[in-house]
């Protein structure tokens, strides 16, 4: 059985005290599915990390970073090493999120230096891929995705807990337009294969594969039921707690 994984990415929102006050809220509507399945990770901005770690000790609640670099330490400006993030009680980092990719001009080689940092820092890294809509509608997808796949992982060995893979189509992140539950399993039963492939079936079927892409309240159960989908990566929807909680509760009873 996989693990199911929920994961918020609250992106460049909340500063300490929201974060704080977010989590008061937050774990008593937990309530009963207070454990570790699924798996509830919140990745706040960095300079919330730590407050954001206090706050949810004595939960089965866990942190990650939305981004790392590759090297531990050094003269690079602005940036956060594995070490960094370990330090404020993170077990995960999301690597690759298109608005990196996109906005931040994030290329395939870095992304794959990042999860080799990750895995050297003993980080999980959650790897984010997804097509564009003129990719979709030019019948890419498929190869975009596997390319970016080959391009991460080259050279990476990987274990059944130590890495999760988030599906995210970029034209269904932060637009109100997710991706159909039958797109999504289709394309996360090809990104499975391809783990099978780089890797072997037995790898491939035990590791968490997400779906994202404005994933709430209302469709988390729609995608939850398909084979494949093993839980969700949640921006907008994450921002509330009560709205996460029953995300997080739709997986559970999913
Ligand atoms: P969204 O973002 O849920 O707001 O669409 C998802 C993501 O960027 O991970």
């Amino acid at each position: 059985m996989r693990k199911k994984v929920i994961a918020a990415n609250w992106k460049m929102n909340k500063n300490r005290g929201e974060a704080e006050d977010y989590i008061n809220k937050f774990l008593p509507l937990l309530g009963n599915i207070n454990a570790t399945d699924p798996e509830v990770i919140i990745c706040p901005p960095f300079t919330s990390l730590q407050t954001l770690h206090d706050a949810v000790q004595g939960s089965y609640v866990k942190t990650g970073g939305q981004d790392i670099f590759w090297e531990t330490s050094g003269a690079f400006t602005g940036e956060i090493s594995a070490p960094m993030l370990t330090d404020c009680g993170c077990s995960y980092v999301i690597v690759g999120h298109s608005e990196r990719r996109h906005i931040l001009d994030e290329s395939d080689y870095n992304i794959n230096r990042k999860i080799k940092s990750s895995l050297a820092g003993a980080l999980i890294p959650i790897l984010c891929v997804g097509e564009t809509l003129q990719e979709r509608q030019n019948d890419l997808a498929r190869q975009v995705v596997k390319d970016q796949m080959e391009k991460a992982l080259l050279g990476i060995d990987i274990t059944a807990g130590n890495l999760i893979v988030a599906y995210e189509p970029v034209w269904a992140i932060g637009t109100g337009v997710n991706a159909s539950p039958d797109d999504a399993q289709d394309m996360i039963a090809f990104i499975r294969e391809q783990l099978s492939q780089l890797y072997n079936p037995e790898l491939a079927s035990a590791i968490p594969i997400l779906y994202g892409g404005s994933v709430k309240k209302a469709n988390m159960h729609d995608f939850i039921i398909k084979a494949d989908i093993d839980g969700a990566l949640v921006g907008s929807a994450s921002l509330d707690p009560r709205e996460f909680s029953e995300i997080v509760r739709s997986v559970k009873n999913g």
